[in-house]
């Protein structure tokens, strides 16, 4: 949440910020600002609003100078007006900083500072900060914010700078940050996806680390404040994996990138035979007997698949807990519970303290991530690797997919290690997920079928997604995306639940999306829309190819090939994502930017 940028370097340094902030608007975008330091000067220019707003002002008005700092904001503190954007400025004007994260203590530092003579301008918690290190500031930036940190109780991503001095001074407590090392110049970002024009060599900031960054040098400290070494990365998305690439949105791009993100996640996973995977995993399957997943959102729908494949081909007992609310449910774990904790960007604040809890509770940990050197892959025993590449759309596609295969290839590895799953059934299994990619492709190719349904949801006052077994999840899914993106309201349910409640919604404005894939539970479904005809109820039905019942219990039929239960899942959320994304276009929605969304929540 919030995207942080800075430079410093021979370019002009406005420039190079502003363009990172365009890559990390998805991280809010509510309002946007920049501070340049120039010959012993600073210039700062904030503007409420998406980026566009800044981008407009900054046309007419030059930031001057070879470092800048710059932020893109999603607001917890305060309202997105152009006193509450960041740079936060000294009451001199030559101190300036960005903040991500949230300073747990800030009333009562501003209270201090306050009696103290600071004259606060905006409601942000941020703002403490500036005053506080400006309190500090004896003419040793570095020492200044130290010194000032050590009175702060929250998470912090910090970057510093004075119009005095060479030099950027950033720090971090659990809201991720990154240095991207230049020839001659140096780049600061809040994550990589920001820096991958420029370079490809990075140094992710640990919890309590301050780092000062120079045109020619990064020199990095220790919480106990010794100098220490750079573990320099190298980052291994290219720059075009970022860009639209001519597409109108991220997000449909991203759903078109699925069948190749699916390859990438199953690549060189298998062994020779086809009836094993490789995974490069330390763990030992024989030291747990119970995984509990942790995740948030669409990573936890992908975790309630993941259950499905995990109990039905490793014979383990599984459950999926939703990370919010995990630490505080006292949760029953012990050191044979593998706690597996699933996310995209690998910063959802949420999964990472659960992981926090689990370690805390002597746990095993494993993460299913997408993004390299995030903070949940600095504190997990074993990482699974999705391979999916940058995600910008908020709302996630292609990094669900991909999590569904590496659910799908982790419960081999369970099954076949403890000996739950044998030769030919893993082969049988392996073969239909090596065809995932392909029918995927297939699904994406119907996408005139899914524009032709839209009018279906035009006047719906809510919209209800029903699935059976494994694809309850599916359900869940499908409505997030329909209503996060179009802000219709969907509500899922397992499809025999109906009866039990939601069946009073159903009228002609309530349509249903009916995920009704071939299987045992078919013909259960078909009587369940049977129930929602007779009171009205519009059905839109995903179904198997060839399915000729369906057509009585539908208006209209959206099709996927054929396939087993458990891979219906990858087939079913494609058209359940287009459907999301044509509505929202049709309404006229900001798709890749959804409002009060973000695309990382860093916030509890
Ligand atoms: O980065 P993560 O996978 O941890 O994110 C989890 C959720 O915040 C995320 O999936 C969110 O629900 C998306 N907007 C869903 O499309």
């Amino acid at each position: 949440m919030c995207g942080i940028t800075s430079y410093v370097g021979p370019r002009d340094a406005a420039s190079v910020v502003l363009d990172g902030l365009t890559r990390l608007e998805y991280r809010g975008y509510d309002s946007a600002g920049i501070v340049s330091f120039d010959a012993g000067t600073t210039t700062t220019l904030k503007r409420a609003g998406k980026l566009a707003n800044l981008q407009s002002a900054m046309a007419e008005q030059h930031l001057p100078g070879h470092r800048a700092v710059g932020h893109t904001r999603w607001a917890t503190h305060g309202r997105p007006t152009n006193e509450n954007a960041h740079p936060h400025v000294s009451e001199d004007g030559r101190l300036a900083l960005v903040h991500n994260g949230i300073i747990e203590n800030h009333a009562e530092l501003r209270n201090r500072l306050e009696a103290l003579g600071h004259v606060f301008t905006s409601e942000t918690d941020s703002e403490t900060l500036v005053h506080l290190i400006e309190e500090h500031d004896e003419g040793d930036l570095l020492t200044a914010v130290q010194e000032a940190l050590k009175q702060v109780e929250g998470a912090y991503a910090l970057v510093v700078a004075h119009a005095e001095g060479e030099g950027i001074v950033v720090a971090r407590a659990t809201s991720p940050l990154v240095i991207g090392l230049g020839d001659g110049e140096q780049f600061i970002a809040s994550d990589v996806s920001a820096l991958l024009p420029y370079t490809d060599r990075v140094v992710y900031l640990s919890d309590g680390e301050v780092a000062v960054v120079n045109e020619t040098a990064v020199t990095l400290y220790g919480p106990d404040g010794a100098e220490r070494s750079l573990d320099v990365d190298v980052i291994d998305w290219d720059a075009d994996a970022a860009d639209k690439g001519g597409w109108p949105h991220y997000m449909l791009k991203e759903i078109y990138e699925q069948p190749t993100v699916l390859q990438n996640t199953l690549a060189e996973r298998f062994n020779e035979a086809g009836d094993d995977v490789t995974l490069d995993l330390t763990l030992d399957p024989a030291t747990f007997d119970r995984i509990v997943v942790v995740a948030a959102g669409t990573a936890s729908y992908a975790g309630m698949v993941g259950e499905a494949f995990l109990e039905r081909l490793a014979r383990i007992p599984c459950e999926v807990q939703v990370a919010s609310e995990f630490r505080y449910a006292e949760p029953i774990l012990d050191e044979r519970t593998l706690v597996v904790a699933v996310s995209q960007s690998g910063e959802t604040i949420d999964t990472l303290e659960a992981v926090r809890e689990a370690k805390r509770a002597g746990a095993k940990t494993l993460a299913i991530l997408n993004v390299r050197g995030s903070s949940i892959a600095r504190e997990v025993d074993d990482i699974l690797y999705i391979h999916a590449g940058p995600e910008i759309g908020v709302a996630s596609t292609k990094a669900y997919l991909a999590m569904l295969a590496a659910f799908a290839l982790l419960a081999v590895w369970v099954g076949r290690t403890r000996g739950a799953l044998d030769a030919e059934r893993a082969k049988a299994w392996i073969e239909e997920l090596r065809t995932a990619p392909a029918r995927v492709e297939e699904v994406l190719q119907r996408r005139p079928a899914v524009q032709d349904a839209v009018p279906l949801l035009d006047d719906a006052r809510g919209v209800l997604y029903l699935g059976r077994g494994v694809n309850v999840a599916s359900a869940f899914e499908g409505a997030l995306k329909l209503k996060e993106i179009t802000y219709l309201h969907a509500e899922a349910y397992p499809t025999g639940e109906m009866k039990h409640g939601p069946i009073a919604l159903i009228d002609a404005a309530t349509p249903v999306v009916a995920l009704a894939p071939e299987g045992r539970l078919h013909a259960k479904t078909l009587s369940n829309l049977q129930e929602v005809r007779a009171r009205d109820g519009r059905v839109l039905a995903i179904a198997s190819d060839g399915d000729e019942a369906i057509a009585s219990h539908a208006d209209v039929i959206l099709t996927v090939p054929r396939t087993s239960e458990l891979l219906s899942p990858m087939l079913l959320a494609v058209p359940m994502q287009l459907l999301a994304y044509e509505t929202a276009v049709r309404l006229g929605r900001d798709v890749d930017q959804p409002r009060n969304l973000a695309k990382s929540v860093t916030v509890e």
